[in-house]
């Protein structure tokens, strides 16, 4: 799998796993640590059973990092919202086809308001789901655990869909980031990696970690020759 191999890997460590009293010294210390990406998971305790916070929170840490801002939005309706969330700051916004009705339109809502658009697929979610709507897609994110909360398993079930998208990502012929998002550890990032993820996605292995610095460099794995 020469292609996989030669990636340079994106980590974007998620803020759920952060010290919510101190956010704003986190998200320094994590962009100082060499993370790419900001992961900001919206919960709405109604799509997903937990409550985390919104774009208040993404306003305030905005003017603090240059860090891209990696929303994925875990609420439905999902579309009322989306303004929001550009608005305070998001660069890119992701969202799940289960929470509207009409995917297609909630991809060009995101487009026209000049963000990257992702879509995530749930455990049991098939990547048919985003056949038809590859030219609206930036971002793929495959939930390897269920979402709502962080600190859970990985699941390996998730590594055949990973490979299956890395095949359809690789026959077509515009870039999209393919992320794993949950449980991802120094022992799972691997196989991650291996079926074909470009971006891992991790809370708990980032900001549990007392080191978060040799905590991205664990998750990217050995440096690629130049
Ligand atoms: C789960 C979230 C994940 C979560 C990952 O709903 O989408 O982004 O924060 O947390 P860990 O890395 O702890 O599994
Ligand atoms: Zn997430």
């Amino acid at each position: 799998m020469p292609s996989t191999t030669a990636r340079r890997i994106t980590i974007a460590p998620s803020l759920l796993a952060a010290d919510f009293a101190r956010l704003r010294d986190e998200v320094a210390a994590i962009e100082a640590a060499g993370a790419d990406w900001l992961h900001l998971d919206i919960m709405d305790g109604h799509f997903v059973p937990n409550l985390s916070f919104g774009p208040l929170v993404l306003a305030a840490l905005r003017r603090h990092t240059k860090l891209p801002f990696d929303v994925h939005l875990m609420i439905a309706p999902v579309d009322p919202y989306i303004a929001a969330f550009a608005e305070a700051g998001a660069d890119h916004i992701s969202l799940h086809p289960e929470a509207g009705a009409h995917l297609h339109r909630s991809l060009q809502l995101i487009r026209s308001l000049g963000k990257r658009a992702g879509v995530v697929l749930n455990p049991a979610t098939s990547l048919d789901t985003i056949a038809w709507v590859r030219d609206l897609v930036d971002i793929v994110l495959v939930m390897s655990v269920n979402p709502g909360f962080g600190g859970q398993r990985f699941l390996s079930s998730q590594l055949a869909k990973i490979a299956a998208l890395r095949q359809w990502i690789d026959g077509g012929d515009k870039p999209i980031a393919l992320a794993a998002d949950g449980g991802i550890t120094p022992a799972t990032a691997p196989h991650a990696i291996a079926a074909g993820a470009d971006t891992l996605i991790a809370g708990t292995a980032v900001f549990g970690a007392a080191d978060y610095a040799a905590a991205i460099a664990a998750l990217r794995g050995p440096a690629m020759p130049s």
